[in-house]
């Protein structure tokens, strides 16, 4: 299956400065669970944003224009509609991770989301997720997490919830 992946603030944004601008780790904990031993598809630039070792026990795939660029152990394709065309996920679910150039191609051939709103609005973001028709969405698990510091150490800046959508079925 297809499959959307994204954290964004009230106003849709998903980052700032190249970043992710947010310490959110019970949703990089949702991530990573739903994410390991699955394909992940990204544009050049969050492939750049990501630490090393960039997303273990996944596939990774790179979506970039410039035939030169090559991201180590990661394949790469130069067109988003050659890699829809000629990649075999071999059954694996397929998660498109972003950012926001990557979301605008895959959300019309997504038939999942999971979709976490961070009660929060950031100044300045510069990568916001599509406008979506939420008419066309069933939402079919929410869960809620609040802030929560451990003595100094943040692990969830502020409140969001995870919801998981279903495309309805025309
Ligand atoms: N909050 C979240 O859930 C979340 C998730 C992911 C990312 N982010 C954030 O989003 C921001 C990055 O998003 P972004 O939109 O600027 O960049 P992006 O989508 O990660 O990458 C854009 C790049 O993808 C390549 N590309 C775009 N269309 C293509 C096509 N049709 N075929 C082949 N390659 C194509 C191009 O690479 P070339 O320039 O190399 O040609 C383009 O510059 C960062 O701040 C990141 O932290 C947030």
């Amino acid at each position: 299956m297809n499959i959307v992946i994204v954290c964004c603030d009230k106003n849709g944004a998903i980052g700032k400065n190249g970043g992710i601008p947010w310490t959110l780790r019970s949703d990089m904990k949702h991530f990573k669970k739903k994410t390991t031993h699955e394909i992940c598809v990204m544009g050049r630039k969050t492939y750049e944003s990501l630490p090393t070792p960039k997303l273990p026990k996944r596939k990774k795939i790179v979506l970039s224009k410039n035939k030169e660029f090559s991201a180590g152990e990661s394949e790469v394709y130069f067109d988003f509609y050659t890699f829809m065309r000629y990649f075999d996920p071999k059954g694996k679910d397929m998660y498109f991770i972003g950012g926001e150039e990557i979301y605008r191609m895959a959300i019309p051939i997504c038939d999942k989301m999971f979709f976490t709103e961070v009660d929060a609005v950031i100044q300045d973001a510069d990568a916001h997720f599509p406008e979506i028709d939420w008419s066309e969405w069933e939402l079919v698990k929410e869960k809620k997490y609040e802030v929560l510091y451990k003595g100094d150490f943040c692990f969830n800046q502020y409140p969001f919830s995870i919801k998981e959508y279903n495309r309805k079925k025309i």
